[in-house]
Order: C-alpha cells, then structure tokens, then sequence
C-alpha cells in the first residue's frame, strides 16, 4: 500500500479516484492545492505524488520532494510536457503516466468545437434565448468534401480522422513518424498548413512544436482557416492568431487549451477580474470557442485516468503488471 498525494485534487478527482482504489487499497490523501515549489511539503508522508495538467513539476519543485522522500510521481494525464524529467531522474523519481485514456473524448471534442463554431451553436443558443430568432450571421458550410489536416497521427489524431471521414472530409495528416496504416493522406506540413480548411493539432508540445500555428504557418494558410487545439496551449503563438482573426485569415478558431492556462483553467473565477489580456481579447471574438481543458472529461476517460493512475502505482510498489513509465 502505498501513501498518495493528490495534487490539485477535485471532486471528481476524489469521486473516481476513491473508486478505482477499490482493488489497490492505497492509502490516498487529497489536496486541493496545486503543485509548486512551495506546497511540494504538503507530500511530506507520502512515497508518491499525483500532480495533474497544470501541476509545476520543475526540477525546483521536484529537488523539495525528493527531500521528503517522494520516489514516484504518478501523471494523472498523458501529457507530460510539464514534467523535468532530467530532474527526476537525478532524484531517482520515477515517472509513470497515462498513456491511453479515451482518445475518443478528445477527438469528440474537436468534433464538438469544429460544428459549434461552424453551424454558430454557441451564438444561436444566447439569441433563442432571448426571443431572438433570425438566423442572420449564423451561415455555415457543409463539411462534406471539405480538407481537414490533423497535425499528429497518434491515438487521438487517429480517432479524429475517423470521425472526419465519417464526415466524407479528405483528410490529411502530418506526423514525422506517420504509422503505417492511417484514415488519411501523409503530406508536408507546409502542404497541410496550404490545403486544409479545418486543422487540428493532436501532436505533443515538443521543442519542434511549440508555436506550432505562428506568423510563419498562418500565412501559408487558406484565408478563412479553422483551427482547432485540443493538444497543448503553447502549440499556438495566441497574440499570432488574434492579428489573423482581425484580418480574417483565420476564419474560426476553437481551443481547448491555452499557452498561459495554468493561470486560469480547472478555477472558478467568474468573480475576479482576468488579468490576462491577450486570453481576454480572444473572448471578445464571436468565431473564438474556448473551453477550459475539458477535452479529456468524460466518464469513461476519467474512470481509465484513475484506475491506470493507482495500477501505475502499484506495478511500480510490486515490481508486477504494467508499469506505464513516461517514454524517454
Ligand atoms: P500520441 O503519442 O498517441 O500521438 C502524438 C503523435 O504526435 C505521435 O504520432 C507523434 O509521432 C506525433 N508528433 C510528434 N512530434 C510531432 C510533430 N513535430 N509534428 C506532428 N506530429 C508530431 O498522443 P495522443 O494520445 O494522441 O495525444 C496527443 C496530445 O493530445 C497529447 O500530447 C496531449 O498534449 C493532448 N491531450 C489533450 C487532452 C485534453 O484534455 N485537451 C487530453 C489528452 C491529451
């Protein structure tokens, strides 16, 4: 049995992961606070550390727990792009993730945003609400035929194309390491940015990906381009895309994720005033979607997060069953 903090715990998060503990009987402390250099002691007691999304897991953050003996950091999530792992290496830390939860809640959720903003669901449901039933300005296209590039061809990309297809879209993809079979046509990134009408990025935030959609790819694209970032915040440089959605070169964007949501996402600050204004101007557009990184909840995949999680845990305890290390 082993003793868990639970950083940046909520409900949901106690809820499925008290669940999932049934068969493992590890011994699970929940924390509200986020993860960061200075509530890293709040681990004290504990072999093992939960951190979420926007936990600070920085070589800072991560040299305080190995202090109190943390020896494992078990990702409640795929990504972990916000991890030092030369840090936890050095510590003698070992990383476990969640490699495969539901891709199918993300790819659904790009679907989601790309028919709201293109049939305008979002403003057609504020004007019916209010006795407001002209349907002026809320115009879209069919998606039958149109060119859809997926920028990552892994589990998620994947199960977006299928649902793209489904669409009768031509899909295109770019991956640097494109699997062998595929719902869609390899092609150039350069090529993809050019051709496609919707793009949607479903690759990890890499060195070769960070600003992914900046000045440079927004000016190969088609005038009028939706974009959709299901994948993490800083694969799009967000003051690039606002000069593109004032020019109308972007014609709609949808984003799960933002560069600066560590700041913002997974709180309740409707009573606060947002001091971020670049995330303040992307709301002020009525062809921006945003929502706070709630790509991956649904019922399913959170039931999948929490029993991985704790069986990461106890494989790692055990030295039995699979152990989902972070790859290197
Ligand atoms: P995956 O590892 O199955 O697929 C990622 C793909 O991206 C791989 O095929 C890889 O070769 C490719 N790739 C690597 N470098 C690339 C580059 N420079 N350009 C284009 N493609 C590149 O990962 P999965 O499960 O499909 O997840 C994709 C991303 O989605 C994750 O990295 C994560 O950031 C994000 N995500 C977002 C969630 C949300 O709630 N919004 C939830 C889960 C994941």
């Amino acid at each position: 049995m082993a003793r868990i903090a639970v950083f940046s715990a909520k409900p949901y998060d106690r809820t499925f992961l008290a669940e999932a503990n049934a068969p493992h009987g590890h011994d699970l402390t929940f924390l509200e606070a986020r993860l960061d250099p200075h509530t890293a002691l709040l681990a004290e007691g504990h072999d093992v550390v939960c951190p979420f999304v926007n936990d600070d897991v920085s070589a800072e953050t991560i040299d305080v727990l190995g202090r109190i003996g943390v020896r494992h950091l078990a990702l409640r999530s795929a990504g972990f792009n916000h991890v030092d792992l030369d840090a936890a290496d050095a510590a003698r830390m070992e990383v476990s993730r969640v490699p495969a939860y539901s891709p199918h809640a993300v790819a659904e959720h790009a679907v989601a945003l790309i028919l709201a903003l293109n049939r305008k669901v979002h403003r057609a449901w504020n004007r019916v609400r209010e006795g407001n039933f002209a349907i002026d300005g809320l115009m879209g296209f069919d998606l039958v035929g149109r060119t859809v590039g997926v920028v990552g061809s892994g589990q998620i990309g994947r199960a977006f194309a299928e649902i793209m297809q489904g669409f009768s879209c031509e899909v295109l993809a770019y991956d640097p390491y494109p699997p062998a079979h595929f719902p869609g046509t390899f092609v150039g990134l350069d090529e993809l940015f050019k051709r496609s009408d919707i793009i949607s990025l479903h690759c990890p935030l890499t060195p070769e990906t960070h600003h992914i959609v900046g000045p440079g790819s927004l000016a190969q694209m088609k005038d009028g381009v939706m974009l959709i970032n299901t994948s993490r915040g800083a694969l799009v440089n967000a003051p690039a895309v606002i000069e593109a959605l004032k020019s109308g070169k972007v014609g709609a964007l949808g984003l799960d994720v933002y560069e600066e949501e560590g700041d913002l996402f997974f709180e309740d600050l409707s009573a606060t005033v947002i001091q971020d204004d670049t995330f303040s101007r992307l709301l002020t557009f009525p062809n921006v979607l945003i929502t706070g990184h709630q790509a991956f909840f649904t019922r399913e995949a959170v039931g999948n997060i929490c029993a991985t999680t704790l069986a990461n845990v106890s494989a790692w305890e055990s030295g039995e069953g699979e152990l989902h290390q972070v790859p290197r």
